[in-house]
């Protein structure tokens, strides 16, 4: 990994995720930087977010592509320019070709405790379920959904009165701070991947 780790994020709406990470990185010994953020369609916060903190964006619409081999193949190239260490995938509602995932360790975060509730609507899905506990899962993206093997993971407590919004609300911000936490462990520990166990730390280097 350099140092500090180049990170790529990418996101699909509001960046509270990035932001943090933005945050983060902006003290020099956190050990990472946001090389660059990039997205799956305009006009969202996530990239006035980058935007703002004078990170370069790039965006790639499944819409301006003939094939959807053809927009797995674009983003590949335009991730590959910034030679990112770790990409994040941090509310990108995206699912990444195997071809991606084979070129860069990928993390994403989850806003459920896998493999409980994967897909878009887990903080929903937990609510429906009426468990008592939920929380957010940081994980290495494989070809599944929401499958891939676990790095960190936080609880939440559901309350009586959640609705889908404040439950979100609430494991957004147990959430961020995993991110923060975790990313930062892994730019200045390094990580390794061992079938589904994963380890963060200096025997890791
Ligand atoms: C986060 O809670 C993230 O876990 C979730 O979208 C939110 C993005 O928030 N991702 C998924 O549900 C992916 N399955 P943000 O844009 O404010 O960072």
């Amino acid at each position: 990994m350099h140092q500090p780790t180049r990170l790529v994020v990418l996101v699909s709406g509001s960046g509270t995720n990035l932001q943090a990470l933005l945050d983060a990185c902006a003290d020099p010994a956190y050990g990472a930087r946001v090389v660059a953020v990039g997205a799956d369609r305009e006009d969202i916060e996530g990239l006035a977010r980058a935007e703002r903190a004078g990170v370069p964006t790039f965006v790639r619409k499944v819409s301006d592509f003939e094939t959807r081999e053809g927009w797995d193949a674009s983003l590949t190239t335009v991730v590959e320019r910034f030679e990112p260490d770790l990409v994040v995938s941090a509310g990108f509602m995206k699912l990444l070709s195997t071809e991606f995932l084979d070129r860069f360790l990928t993390l994403n975060t989850h806003p459920a405790l896998c493999p409980a509730f994967p897909g878009m609507h887990g903080p929903r899905d937990a609510l429906e379920h009426g468990v008592k506990v939920t929380g957010a899962t940081l994980f290495v993206v494989d070809a599944g959904v929401d499958t891939g093997p676990i790095i960190a993971q936080v609880p939440v407590a559901v309350e009586d009165d959640d609705d889908v919004a404040s439950l979100h609300e609430r494991i957004k911000t147990a959430e961020r701070a995993m991110l923060v936490d975790t990313v930062g462990r892994i730019a200045r520990e390094g990580i390794a991947v061992d079938g589904r166990r994963v380890r963060i730390g200096d025997a890791a280097r």
